[in-house]
């Protein structure tokens, strides 16, 4: 079951569990438990992935895969994917050599359960599997669907994409961003693996430009606001919520929205953010709404 967000609506909630218990089962399913001489490798994958985490990737994916009617086994391998490489990107993130940080999701991380040289390679192996997943015929029948999310993942999460962000990340350590440089780089750490999510349905259900670039701008901004309360939360939220130790980033002198512009305005930034999200649903009428919650939901998330 997914944490609970504790703002929540209801309906979201639940949607959420039952997204998060889909998908946990498939993830199961790709990550077996193995007694070869390398088993440790998998443990720490395992380990890496199954210990908690809101999911809300996965849901993304499952959300816009009904928009289009997509068969949700096919949805629940991507969602899978997306899921497997957002966990190698929390694993390396939390290593020594980059954010060093000893908590994720409640639990030790994968480099202090085990070691670092087992958590670079378990984050290697999850990025690697989310490929061979997405590649898979089981995934869609269409080589050319098949080829357009294997590309567009590696679009989302190479250096034009999340690892070019967490790049800027650590530069921003040692050099004072201005807003725009800020919001590229969260842009790209965030929001382009949103995007992916969020695409990922349209791109099963060979939908047209127009509603993939709506999903796409919708999960562009959500994301953006979403590494705004992320970084809002480092300083202001319970580390029994977040699973995650607080107030990690001022002592790294890491360059956010926080450190820009104050925690206020910061808020107000996210806020902004979440309504210009939103707008771009409207192409979907009345069936966005979970999209739209789960955006509300961003905004006042305690965890
Ligand atoms: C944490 O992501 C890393 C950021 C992009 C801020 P999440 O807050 O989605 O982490 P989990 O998956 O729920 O643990
Ligand atoms: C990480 O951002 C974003 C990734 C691409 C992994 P943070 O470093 O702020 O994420 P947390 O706070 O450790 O989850
Ligand atoms: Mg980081
Ligand atoms: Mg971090
Ligand atoms: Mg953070």
């Amino acid at each position: 079951m997914a944490p609970s967000p504790r703002e929540a609506s209801s309906a979201l909630q639940q949607a959420l569990d039952e997204s998060a218990t889909a998908v946990n089962k498939t993830i199961q399913r790709l990550l077996p438990e193995t007694d070869l001489a390398e088993s440790r490798l998998y443990d720490a994958m395992r380990y890496g992935v199954m210990g908690g985490g809101k999911r809300l990737r996965p849901f993304m994916v499952m959300q816009s895969a009904r928009l289009f009617n997509v068969d949700p086994s096919r949805a629940r391998r991507v969602a899978a994917a997306v899921e497997l490489l957002h966990c190698y990107s929390l694993i390396h993130d939390d290593l020594p050599a980059m954010d060093d940080s000893d908590m994720r999701r409640g639990q030790p991380a994968v480099h202090r359960r085990f070691d670092e040289a087992t958590a670079i390679l378990a984050g290697d192996a999850l990025l690697t599997l989310a490929f061979e997943v997405l590649s898979d015929r089981d995934t869609h029948p269409d080589p050319h669907v098949r080829v357009e999310l294997v590309r567009k993942l590696a679009e989302a999460s190479g250096g034009h994409g999340m690892v070019g962000g967490q790049m800027l990340d650590l530069i921003g350590e040692n050099e004072e961003f201005d807003l725009g440089t800020i919001s590229r780089m969260q842009r790209m750490k965030t929001g382009k693996l949103f995007a992916f999510a969020c695409e990922a349905g349209a791109i099963l259900g060979r939908s047209d430009d127009k509603h993939k670039k709506a999903l796409c701008n919708y999960a562009f901004d959500l994301g953006l606001a979403f590494q705004v309360t992320d970084d809002v939360l480092d300083v202001e939220a319970d580390p029994a919520d977040t699973g995650k130790p607080a107030n990690q980033d001022g002592p790294a002198s890491k360059s956010t929205f926080v450190s820009a512009m104050g925690k206020e305005q910061a808020k107000a930034r996210a806020e902004m953010l979440i309504h210009q999200s939103i707008r771009h649903l409207h192409i979907f009428e009345g069936r966005g709404e979970m999209l739209k919650e789960l955006a509300m939901y961003v905004l006042e998330r305690r965890a």
